[in-house]
């Protein structure tokens, strides 16, 4: 891929224009729609996808010369695996492979029909949780754009134990910290009103995890992958493996120990690894 290319595709609004002419991939995903209704909530869709996809692009440069494999967490109808298997093999030709991974039964078969349809035979879809899946070959980019609650949390957990190269997560909703969030704690005058409380909550949840990752060998940075009018759910932590290997959990333990709270990545940690991840 020529360097203009792929200036091209660190641009959310010329991926934007690229899908909008993508009739047929449209169609596939159903972002055609005779309900007006329909069609605005696809297209807030496709401007978050595209906005994931310029970042990813952007971020993961390195690894489009040479072809990536892609593990979508909670991938539900995949717009985002779709819009990335488009984009770089339809329209630059380039090597990639994709493994999306759903607790939704109907979510994994819609999306095997669609890649069927559009002759995506270098996507593949299973169905369970993303602590479940053992993908047959080493990942280089584990994702999740807006997967649930703990569901983000198995995707990074997922992403350090297949040592992916890339974790890149937009999380969703983030209730389990929230909920351990108690009022007799040191700062609870930040959280005694409900409002703030949430966005506290989501404030400190984020922060662990990007501490978990750091801790785990990562190199982090928070972005906006959409402006927030588009969808208040815009931030995307994206860690990158390093090569020092400089491992611990002390910045994931400080935060812990001052607000009281655990991630629920500890636990999957332990889980997927057998014991303490420290
Ligand atoms: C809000 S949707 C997001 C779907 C998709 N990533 C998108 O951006 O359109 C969340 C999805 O997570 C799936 N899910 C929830 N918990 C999960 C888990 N532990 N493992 C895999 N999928 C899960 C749900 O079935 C649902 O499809």
């Amino acid at each position: 891929m020529s360097f203009a290319l792929g200036k091209i595709l660190h641009e959310d609004s010329e991926i934007r224009r690229l899908l909008y002419s993508a009739k047929e991939l449209q169609q596939a995903l159903g972002w055609i729609g005779s309900d007006v209704q329909f069609y605005q909530r696809e297209a807030k869709k496709l401007q978050e996808v595209a906005g994931f996809s310029a970042h990813i692009f952007r971020v993961a440069s390195d690894l489009l010369k040479e072809g990536l494999i892609c593990l979508d967490c909670s991938c539900g109808k995949s717009y985002i695996s779709f819009v990335l298997n488009y984009l770089l093999r339809e329209m630059y030709g380039l090597k990639a492979a994709f493994y999306g991974v759903d607790t939704s039964l109907p979510l994994i078969e819609r999306c095997k029909a669609i890649a069927a349809l559009l002759g995506y035979e270098n996507m593949s879809f299973w169905r369970g949780r993303t602590r479940q899946f053992e993908p047959p070959v080493p990942v280089d980019i584990v994702l999740a754009l807006h997967a649930c609650d703990i569901a983000t949390d198995e995707a990074i957990a997922k992403g350090i134990q297949l040592g992916a190269r890339y974790i890149i997560v937009v999380p969703c909703c983030q209730n389990q910290v929230r909920g351990q969030i108690k009022d007799e704690q040191t700062l609870r005058r930040l959280t005694e009103f409900g409002l703030l409380r949430y966005r506290f909550a989501d404030i400190l949840t984020d922060a662990i995890r990007a501490q978990v990752l750091r801790g785990a060998g990562y190199y982090v940075e928070m972005h906006e992958i959409v402006p927030p009018t588009v969808t208040p759910k815009n931030l995307v932590i994206t860690a990158r493996k390093t090569r020092s290997g400089k491992k611990g959990m002390e910045g994931y333990k400080e935060l812990s120990r001052l607000f009281g709270v655990h991630s629920p990545i500890e636990g999957l940690l332990q889980e997927l690894f057998g014991g303490d991840k420290d």
